[in-house]
């Protein structure tokens, strides 16, 4: 990889610790996936500092090609560009990532549409629901990746479906596939099992649901379903509630309307995290345990289940766990809501998302209509990102 920087520097320890990392980087160290995001938010926090300091502008775009967020670093160079570092070897760079570029024929397309890093976002959005709407959703991806990059920075770009789709195959004609997911997932779980919060952690982690575009989108998907059952006291079931922020959001919904007084249950495994949210949502039933323990019948939970709710929680189980949950369900289930990565919908394997296998995304109409679903409706995310493109809504056999 080839690079330069600008000279006047920026005056700042931030901006130096960014240009050691790029010698150390440039160097082949290897020890430097810590100090890359601390040197990305080193970056974000200057970008905040100096907004008109092109230089800083450009030294946040080397620093995010190397975080493998492509997005970002191109839309930070054209920046610096904005910022008056036209020269011609920062035009070239922009250049080359557009002539890469599967989406943008040329760069002054480019610089048209990308004025601000919020109609950049828009325009990409725009583009998504586009394509969700005329069922490509390979295409809507790509577009979502874009979105979800721009809005994080400090995360890396995911790969695309295709790409993902190839890796499958091979993996499949090299029996390797079963162990590409486990390893995959075995660091979630430990992730996830792991983390223990306090009170107040987990009040905030439960106030977060508050103010997200897509926590609010899925409350009140939710809602829109419970209310279509037309009980007066609908049981509604999480499984893999965390904390409980999502089921909280759909009580404050409700709460209004005495017409409904919902049972809401929350099953999550993590047993530091459901005490602690036990004591803070006295309104919300919560049981420890997972998928295995629901199957297994070892929940005291409701015979029948109105709207289950399964919120990024199949990207981290196995393609058998996943049909296993789901044949638990079906006979059980009115409506069945998932909020997930969404995009490998009509697939026909589950696929581990890259870069650093980060989640499974499942073939969920197979898995869902092989199980006793029939799929209702599948909406897309309003801004997607990572872990949340879409909702699916599936009717069991309790109809
Ligand atoms: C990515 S978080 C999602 C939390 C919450 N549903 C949300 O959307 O914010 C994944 C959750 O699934 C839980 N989980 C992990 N393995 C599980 C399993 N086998 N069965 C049920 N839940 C599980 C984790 O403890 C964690 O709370």
């Amino acid at each position: 990889m080839e690079t330069y920087l600008r000279q006047p520097k920026i005056d700042d320890p931030r901006y130096d610790q960014a240009v050691e990392f790029i010698k150390m980087y440039l160097r082949g160290d290897h020890d430097t996936h810590d100090f890359l995001r601390k040197v990305n938010l080193g970056c974000q926090s200057l970008r905040e500092d100096y907004p008109k300091a092109p230089e800083v502008w450009h030294i946040s775009s080397i620093i995010e090609r190397m975080f493998d967020n492509i997005e970002c670093s191109k839309y930070f160079i054209a920046r610096a560009i904005r910022l008056g570092l036209d020269e011609q070897d920062t035009r070239a760079i922009l250049d080359k990532y557009i002539d890469e570029d599967i989406l943008w024929g040329d760069t002054e397309g480019y610089l048209r549409q990308s004025q601000s890093i919020d109609t950049l976002i828009e325009y990409y959005v725009s583009k998504a629901h586009h394509y969700f709407n005329k069922g490509d959703f390979d295409l809507a991806d790509i577009y979502s990746q874009r979105v979800s990059a721009l809005n994080n920075p400090l995360l890396s770009q995911l790969v695309e479906i295709p790409k993902l789709r190839d890796e499958t195959k091979i993996h499949n004609d090299r029996n390797t596939l079963d162990q590409h997911y486990k390893s995959t997932i075995d660091i979630l779980h430990q992730h996830w099992t792991n983390i223990a919060l306090d009170n107040s952690d987990v009040e905030k982690n439960i106030h977060k649901y508050n103010g997200e575009a897509d926590r609010l989108q899925m409350a009140e998907e939710a809602v829109k379903w419970i209310r279509a059952t037309e009980k007066r006291s609908p049981a509604i079931l999480e499984i893999g509630c965390f904390a409980g922020g999502l089921l909280n959001e759909i009580y404050k919904s409700l709460s209004s309307d005495e017409d409904i007084s919902p049972r809401l249950v929350g099953v999550e495994p993590n047993e530091n995290i459901t005490v602690e949210a036990g004591k803070l949502l006295p309104h919300i039933e919560f049981h420890v345990g997972d998928h295995k323990s629901l199957v297994s019948y070892g929940l005291n939970l409701p015979e029948l289940i109105d709207v289950c709710i399964i919120s990024r929680v199949f990207s981290i189980l196995m393609p058998d766990d996943v049909e296993q949950t789901l044949e638990f369900l079906s006979s059980r289930t009115h409506f069945l809501i998932i909020c997930d990565d969404i995009f490998n919908l009509n697939g026909e394997q589950t696929m581990v998302r890259m870069p650093s296998n980060f989640f499974l995304i499942h073939n969920f109409r197979d898995k869902l209509e092989n199980n006793g679903f029939m799929i209702e409706d599948v909406i897309m995310a309003n801004v997607p990102h990572r872990e949340f493109t879409g909702i699916i809504i599936a009717k069991g056999r309790q109809n």
